[in-house]
């Protein structure tokens, strides 16, 4: 028998007990005549002890055990003079009376203990050593946890997991595809899923009314700290649903994580805000509301006072941060500098300081008198000690988006971001179409399937662009953690979108004939949402980046250097899909 316990389960209330542990040498010190040894596996970590004097020939082989050594020891449980309060099996150690090595390794290229000496590359190059890491383990296991709740939450719905496939076609809406050869069909290219949209509509026209998957999907875009080339969905469809029975059923998962996995109990229905809103307020769709600080304009106050850079703007707006008058020069400047970084493109910042006495202090008083500032700090309702920042700019939308981050910024530097403290928040009502500055044309904002409000479809002749979606995501702390719509069900409406689109009917039915061939049988109304799973884990483990929650994640190349993927193909192995490379300067 390899073991009769883990390395983690051990307490004082077995002391005496003879027990077989299996594991990983995790470290090795030698003391007078007693070596002590660290054996980890999944479950902890467990002190093992020689003594040369009760087992001399053990304790030189022990002595000689090198870090990750696979090992097998048998011994009795004992308490331990110098407890260790830090682990659960701290008030005891296993005084080793036989020892079999099962397994030597070579010394790791980084020390495998939380505090390691490895840096991010090194890390994910040996990430099977990385997994060893107890912090990092724990991610994977709050993983799982995850979707044992998630599947349980649905099970009891009467949500069927359905698998759809991982070869389908490109469609081009969206982000870009991953695609695949054919072997068999020279020249053509299956793509890997964004997601299983279409799939999950055809199985509402099948009679599955509540389908769900937890599912990988593909998308080849920029990669970020919350974005992977393959990420996972919590994906979800349900017929016979408008968009309030969509949201409580998801509103209700979302409770039922925070309750099971974090022990917060979230009572009340979440807040909601519109897009335009959102825009207005926070200058994205996806405000962290842990803090305040929304955007006031300034239009009214700041312009015609003869300060040319407002007058000539067509968005003056700012945020106040409460107490941060404190703010030195120095600290204003490098903010200055932060909205000025070419990623974020002002041009520049004004800022105004409330002192002590209630007076106003800015950077452009020379344009101000006391009065209008004092107009100003009243739209803001800010009082002494608080700092106003405001930027202007000639395009609403990309000041509003200097804005936003300028305002998560400070929030930041102002210790506002905590990552115990959680906001949830569905932001509602997006527009249907987003104007392309790339293609030319309106695209859709979510999917050509995402139905409009009823109210505004006379809207799709007139004005495009005020066309009102029924269409909903779920944002936690500044991330969008899901995000889902009500369908169209109706092949007319779904025709004309694509011809809104700019799709002509022939192509419409060569992409998506399949689709608009079987709404024709049927089709129920129906709704959905996909949840990132990845996202979620990461909110509650609290991590940076979604990378460390995921087993062999990519890197911000989309590399995977552990098997150094993507990689050329043999000559014989393109020929074989008909494929010749030019790679393009
Ligand atoms: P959407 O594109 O909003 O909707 O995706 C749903 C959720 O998936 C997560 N997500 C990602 N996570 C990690 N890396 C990525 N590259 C990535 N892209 C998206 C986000 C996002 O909210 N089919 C629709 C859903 C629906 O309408 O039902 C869809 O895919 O958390």
């Amino acid at each position: 028998m390899y073991r009769t316990k883990t390395c983690g389960e051990l307490r004082i209330a077995d002391v005496n007990m003879e027990v077989t542990l299996a594991g990983w040498v995790q470290r090795v010190r030698k003391m007078g005549g007693m070596v002590f040894a660290d054996l980890r596996d999944r479950y902890g970590v467990t002190q093992l002890v020689f003594s040369e004097d009760s087992n001399a020939e053990l304790c030189e082989r022990a002595a000689k055990l090198g870090r990750e050594y696979v090992i097998r020891v048998t011994g009795n449980v004992s308490e331990r003079q110098s407890k260790n309060a830090n682990i659960p099996t701290g008030d005891i150690e296993i005084i080793v009376s036989e020892m079999a090595v099962l397994n030597e390794a070579e010394t790791p290229p980084f020390t495998i203990e939380n505090n390691t000496d490895g840096g991010d590359d090194l890390r994910m190059k040996y990430r099977y050593l990385d997994l060893r890491r107890e912090c990092v383990r724990s991610n994977l296991e709050l993983r799982h946890k995850m979707t044992m709740e998630v599947r349980r939450y649905l099970d009891n719905l009467g949500f069927i997991e359905v698998e759809t496939p991982m070869l389908i076609a490109s469609t081009p809406e969206g982000a870009r595809d991953f695609v695949v050869p054919s072997r068999m069909n020279p020249g053509q290219f299956y793509a890997l899923p964004q997601s299983p949209q279409l799939f999950k509509q055809l199985l509402m026209v099948s009679g599955f009314d509540r389908y769900f998957q937890i599912v990988k999907c593909f998308r080849d875009e920029d990669l970020r700290a919350d974005r992977q080339p393959e990420f996972t969905q919590i994906d979800c469809e349900m017929s016979f649903v408008d968009q309030e029975d969509v949201i409580g059923t998801f509103e209700g998962m979302a409770k039922h994580l925070f309750k099971e996995i974090r022990g917060v109990e979230l009572t009340g229905a979440f807040p909601r805000m519109t897009w335009h809103d959102a825009m207005k307020y926070y200058g994205c769709d996806k405000p962290d509301t842990r803090f305040e600080m929304k955007f006031v304009e300034l239009m009214d106050i700041m312009k015609g006072h003869g300060f040319p850079v407002f007058d000539a703007a067509e968005y003056v707006g700012g945020i106040c941060a409460k107490g941060a008058a404190s703010y030195t020069r120095k600290q204003l400047d490098a903010l200055t500098d932060f909205v000025r970084r070419p990623q974020i493109g002002a041009k520049g910042m004004v800022y105004a300081r409330v002192e002590a006495d209630g007076n106003v202090k800015s950077s452009v008083d020379k344009f101000y008198t006391q009065e209008v500032l004092q107009q100003m700090k009243a739209a803001f309702g800010a009082e002494p000690g608080d700092l106003i920042l405001i930027l202007c700019g000639e395009d609403t939308m990309k000041t509003r988006k200097q804005l936003c981050e300028l305002r998560l910024e400070v929030a930041q530097q102002l210790g506002l971001r905590d990552k115990n403290k959680f906001s949830c928040l569905w932001v509602v009502d997006f527009p249907l179409f987003e104007w392309s500055e790339e293609e030319g044309r309106f695209m859709a904002m979510h999917h050509p399937f995402t139905s409009p409000k009823p109210e505004d479809v006379p809207l799709l002749d007139t004005d495009m662009g005020a066309v009102r979606a029924n269409a909903y995501d779920m944002i936690i702390n500044g991330v969008e953690v899901g995000g889902g719509s009500i369908r169209i069900y109706d092949s007319a409406l779904q025709n004309k979108m694509f011809e809104l689109l700019g799709f002509t009917p022939e192509r419409a039915q060569q992409q998506f004939g399949w689709l608009l061939n079987a709404f024709k049988y049927g089709a129920p109304p129906h709704g959905g949402l996909a949840y990132g799973l990845d996202r979620w884990v990461s909110l509650f483990a609290g991590l940076d980046s979604i990378r460390d929650c995921i087993a062999f994640p990519k890197n911000n190349s989309g590399r995977d250097t552990m098997i150094d993927a993507p990689s050329v193909l043999e000559p014989a192995q393109l020929d074989e899909l008909s494929i010749a490379i030019d790679i393009k300067k």
